[in-house]
């Protein structure tokens, strides 16, 4: 396909069908939405009775505007959309976003297929329909009927269900996740997960990309977007019960499939499967900021034994190594810590550990060449308040960017009450603004 979504993404002329003063009205959201975002682009409002929109002078037909325009919303009833597609086609229109529902959603195929018929050969885009649209918060342009601004990062959401986007994006803000777009895919007529993904590949804005998905169109391309796909591909895939199932083909309209074979694929292609959002941001966060992880051995730093052997098993359960420490490693780490320990890896700094051991101890692991990665946890033992613990990992992170400086991604975990939880409201909000670099969470022991 030659029409690449640069133009659907950054398009410099916007037309919206279905535009209206009534300021219940889809139309009249995502008029004002196009209106209020901080972008710049010509903008047409379309409605046969008006004058203006919103202060906006406004075209009886898309024929009407003599200039070009990059992109089409359509907000009028499904019936009347074959007609404003053909509009579309005279104005040579090669990006449209089809917001009304009504199509194979609701069984009714055939005139999905009247769709897909006058856009044949056509070289156009076209998103939905049943979509929301998308928020390009890089760019600044909210091309959606939906309320709700993302704070600016750089985790691309694709969602299959509009109502879980703008939860989502709620979600984000929350969770201090920054997002560079948000896009729902509805129907996936034309425009479908795998176009998305090879897009956000390139995408310079884009360092995560995050899918909500009830059915893929065509497994093989999807795999194949996958793995071609160098940035992290997270997915959360909705349908896994056979209630869950049935339920996605009267959401979309798409067949859940099995989800063993899904899971399966996802793992082959290289993608992660999330088991809910939350997990999906909790990855996103960790991974936005980090340099790929190089092999799968991890060196484990913390001030709790039985943590250490529960991070362990984690990642021994997920495919990574936890490797005895070199010699070196050990008697650098051995000079830190208390001599009623011996280093190893995990390597227990004791509950007492502050500020120097955790430093000193990443440090050194850090620097040995048979360490590819490394957690550094928290566990609140009482003795250490766990800010003296953060303010280690803040300072290697986030002043002298050690993780970049050696290529290996660090990753920050806790495990506490109260005074952790409020470190880590503090740390997201941090993180967010200027360096997502690890992944405060609190792990919720079994
Ligand atoms: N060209 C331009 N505007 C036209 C038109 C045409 N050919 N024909 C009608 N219009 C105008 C209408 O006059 C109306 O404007 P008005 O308020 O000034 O009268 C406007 O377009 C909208 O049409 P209306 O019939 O009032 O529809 P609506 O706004 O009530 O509903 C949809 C339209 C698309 C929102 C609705 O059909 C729909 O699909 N809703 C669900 C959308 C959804 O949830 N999508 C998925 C999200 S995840």
């Amino acid at each position: 396909m030659s029409n690449k979504l640069e133009v659907f993404f950054k398009p410099k002329s916007i037309a919206v069908v279905g535009a209206s003063k009534e300021s219940q009205k889809i139309g009249h959201a995502a008029l004002k939405n196009i209106l209020i975002s901080d972008y710049q682009c010509d903008l047409y409002p379309i409605n046969p009775h008006e004058k203006t929109i919103l202060g906006v002078p406004c075209y009886k037909k898309l024929t009407d505007v003599k200039n070009d325009i990059d992109l089409v919303l359509i907000s009028v009833p499904a019936k009347l959309v074959p007609s404003i597609m053909h509009d579309c086609v005279k104005k040579k229109v090669k990006n449209i976003i089809i917001i009304s529902s009504g199509f194979s959603e609701i069984g009714n195929h055939k005139l999905e297929d009247e769709i897909k018929d006058i856009i044949k050969g056509k070289n156009i885009r076209v998103l939905g329909p049943n979509t929301m649209g998308y928020k390009n918060a890089a760019d600044g342009l909210d091309a959606s009927f939906v309320f709700g601004t993302p704070r600016k990062g750089t985790l691309s959401l694709i969602s299959q269900s509009g109502a879980l986007g703008i939860g989502m994006i709620y979600l984000a803000n929350n969770e201090f996740v920054g997002v560079s777009k948000i896009i729902g895919v509805g129907n996936k007529l034309d425009i479908t997960d795998d176009d998305l993904i090879d897009y956000f590949r390139d995408d310079p804005d884009t360092n995560v990309i995050g899918l909500y998905i009830e059915a893929v169109k065509n497994g093989r391309a999807f795999m194949n977007s996958i793995k071609a796909c160098d940035k992290p591909v997270l997915v959360v895939k909705a349908g896994r019960s056979s209630a869950g199932a049935r339920a996605t083909s009267s959401h979309t309209g798409s067949m859940a499939g099995s989800d063993n074979i899904y899971s399966a694929a996802i793992k082959q292609a290289g993608g992660i499967r999330c088991r809910d959002v939350s997990e999906l941001f909790d990855m996103a966060r960790a991974l936005e900021g980090q340099p790929p992880l190089r092999g799968n051995r991890i060196g484990i730093i913390t001030n709790g034994g039985g943590l250490g052997i529960l991070l362990t098993d984690a990642c021994e359960a997920n495919g990574l190594s936890v490797p005895k420490l070199s010699k070196k490693t050990a008697d650098k780490i051995d000079k830190i810590i208390p001599d009623l320990v011996n280093a190893n890896n995990p390597a227990d700094l004791v509950a007492d550990a502050g500020f120097f051991r955790y430093e000193s101890a990443t440090k050194i692991m850090l620097e040995d060449p048979d360490i590819d990665g490394i957690i550094v946890a928290s566990v609140h033992g009482g003795y250490a308040r766990p800010r003296e613990f953060t303010g280690a990992i803040l300072k290697m992170v986030r002043e002298q960017r050690l993780h970049e400086a050696h290529n290996k991604p660090i990753l920050g975990t806790w495990v506490g009450g109260k005074e952790f939880e409020d470190l880590v409201f503090d740390l997201k909000s941090l993180i967010q603004k200027n360096f997502a670099s690890f992944c405060p969470q609190i792990i919720h022991l079994p």
